[in-house]
């Protein structure tokens, strides 16, 4: 209760939060003041992708807090070089640029792809094309790109530039592109729009119209990347890799990071002066970063990640109250028949299982390293409470 209080007193009310004062994880069970626990399967948000204080992770971390905890990027440090190349690697693109969110990750590849048009073209090819339900962070041009006019409030004047076209229809988007576009921004399951994956047949038909006119795809990664979805990059599920894609979440297993993925159409967009971050690239987020690119990209590790997706889905199926199951891999929507999303989750925090709500769904985002002992047990209290 003090702790709420002193929230209430100091901390600007910006979040609508559930009582329950969280002080300490270990693996996938989170407890609170109180010690009573809790099974997570909402990961922070897609964030403690390892769970809570993976042992490796927090080895790792606890290590480079010791050995250098932050250079300005006027300097090279051995842990950045490191994950860059692992990042790199492991997708497939030429070049990262570190920051530290998702939001400021879809900055910069806002303004890499205005630029890249800019170089290339002159001035006026500067509209970037988004899609409607998209979410893309809280700052003036990410919500300028957010497709979703509950955001487009009280902040006026938003950025110009962007347009937004339906997601899943291919006609929508031909009709919005003209000579000032320079990009299609777009996640391949929109995660806060409600877990709705993009059928292959339009993310297919987006690339070939953006190849024909040099028109940038930017994919939005920041809730599907690094293993969520069943494989490294969500855009895998569509045989597919972006001009520019987006990561931040999940990256660091917990500690604030986003990076910028560039291919080798976009990789010398940016030069010296035209972008950067104090806290880039920080020491200790490449050192958990290392840690959680490293196991998700081990043998066998997004295998697992689909299995237990497998056992979520089957136990929803069979599941009365259950209407359908969205998303990919971990990355689950479910819409319900009767019941309120919203009470479904005050109810499961009740009894000890933290899940999530997108839009109407209840959705699921659990730590990808969940056991299937932890799984089993914070099933068999969301069905309870969904049969109830
Ligand atoms: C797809 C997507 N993009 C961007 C963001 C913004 O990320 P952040 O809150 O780290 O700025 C989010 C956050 O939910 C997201 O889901």
């Amino acid at each position: 209760m003090d702790t709420i209080n002193k929230f209430d007193s100091n901390v600007v009310k910006s979040y609508g939060r559930y009582p329950l004062v969280m002080e300490a994880g270990s693996k996938r069970i989170c407890t609170d003041e109180n010690n009573n626990e809790y099974i997570d399967f909402g990961s922070g948000i897609g964030t403690n992708s390892l769970g809570f204080c993976d042992e490796d992770w927090a080895e790792a971390v606890c290590r480079q807090v010791r050995t250098l905890q932050h250079s300005s990027n006027y300097y090279y440090t051995s842990v950045q070089g490191e994950f860059a190349e692992l990042l790199c690697q492991s997708t497939g693109y030429e070049r990262v640029f570190f920051c530290n969110s998702g939001a400021e990750a879809n900055e910069c590849a806002i303004k890499t792809a205005r630029k890249y048009s800019f170089d290339k073209y002159g001035k006026g090819r500067h509209t970037i094309i988004t899609l409607v339900n998209s979410f893309h962070g809280r700052t003036m041009a990410t919500l300028s790109a957010t497709g979703q006019d509950v955001f487009h409030n009280y902040f006026f004047p938003f950025l110009e530039g962007f347009v937004h076209a339906e997601a899943n229809n291919i006609d929508d988007l031909k009709s919005k592109i003209d000579d000032t576009v320079c990009a299609v921004m777009l996640e391949y399951v929109q995660g806060e729009g409600g877990v709705v994956a993009l059928d292959k047949e339009y993310v297919d038909a987006v690339y070939e119209i953006c190849g024909q006119r040099d028109i940038l795809v930017i994919a939005d990664e920041v809730q599907t990347g690094v293993g969520r979805t069943g494989k490294l990059l969500a855009g895998e599920h569509y045989g597919r890799r972006a001009d520019i894609t987006t990561l931040a979440k999940g990256i660091a297993g917990g500690i604030p990071m986003g990076a910028c993925l560039f291919s080798e159409k976009t990789m010398d967009v940016l030069v010296p002066g035209t972008h950067g971050s104090t806290f880039g690239g920080n020491p200790i987020a490449c050192a958990g970063g290392n840690v959680v690119f490293s196991k998700v990209t081990g043998e066998g590790f997004l295998d697992d990640v689909n299995a237990k997706a497998e056992y979520i889905r089957k136990r929803l199926e069979l599941c009365t109250e259950v209407d359908s199951v969205s998303g990919l891999g971990l990355m689950i929507g479910i819409t319900l028949k009767t019941k309120n999303a919203a009470d479904v989750v005050k109810k499961a925090l009740e009894k000890g299982l933290l899940i999530l709500t997108a839009k109407t769904k209840v959705r699921l985002l659990p730590p990808l390293n969940i056991n299937m002992e932890e799984l089993e047990k914070g099933m068999n209290i969301l069905i309870d409470i969904l049969e109830d």
